[in-house]
């Protein structure tokens, strides 16, 4: 039953657990509130792990780029999941703090240096790259190759700490919603018309 996917905080963190543990990408719209004309913006971003534990998750992205600035003007942003096999809608309100190279506490510096294990040469060779969003003004310069273990200045780690869930799954003969809500020391569930 898909419905059995989205009915407790526990099915949810698994499903979402799973998809990670398959190996397969998972894609998701980000929503920020503050882009430079005012209003919101969005684009995709591959969740890259999470803490079911403490409800986190993370993505990477280039310090640089748009995203960085929205969310560091507002915190906040919504992550947009649809998973398709499954039929169902994630959506995850969280507060977001971005990892850079510049991080002092030890735990950031150690996630920030792990993150940066987990990408592939190919996903590393995306942050030698020119400022995100600048004209393109330099035609196909080559881009530097980045070796050693050390993480360029462009990486960062943006880590979101879930404060609600709006999960939707689209069956028959009904579709089904749940909301959470993160209260001091666990959730509030709710079921709501979709
Ligand atoms: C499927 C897909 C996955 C993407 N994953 C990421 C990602 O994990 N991190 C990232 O910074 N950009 C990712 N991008 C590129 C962004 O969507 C976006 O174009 C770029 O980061 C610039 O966004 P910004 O100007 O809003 O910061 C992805 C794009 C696609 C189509």
């Amino acid at each position: 039953m898909p419905q059995s996917k989205i009915n407790s905080i526990t099915a949810i963190k698994r499903m979402l657990e799973s998809e990670l543990l398959s190996g397969r990408p998972l894609p998701a719209a980000l929503a920020t509130a503050a882009c430079a004309g005012g209003g919101a913006s969005a684009r995709m971003v591959v969740v890259r792990g999470l803490d079911a534990q403490l409800m986190e998750l993370w993505f990477s992205t280039d310090i640089r780029s748009s995203k960085v600035v929205d969310l560091a003007a507002v915190p906040r942003g919504e992550l947009c999941i649809w998973l398709h096999r499954l039929r169902v809608q994630v959506r995850l309100c969280c507060r977001w703090r971005v990892i850079g190279g510049n991080a002092r506490r030890a735990g950031d510096r150690a996630r920030w240096l792990a993150a940066w294990g987990e990408h592939s040469p190919h996903a590393r060779r995306l942050f030698a790259g020119a400022m995100p969003g600048k004209p393109y003004a330099h035609g196909r310069g080559a881009m530097p190759t980045i070796d050693g273990q050390e993480p360029p200045e462009s990486f960062a780690v943006c880590v979101g700490r879930v404060l609600q869930i709006d999960a939707l799954v689209l069956g028959r003969p009904e579709h089904r919603r749940h909301v959470y809500r993160r209260v001091a020391g666990g959730w509030r569930s709710q079921r709501v018309n979709p």
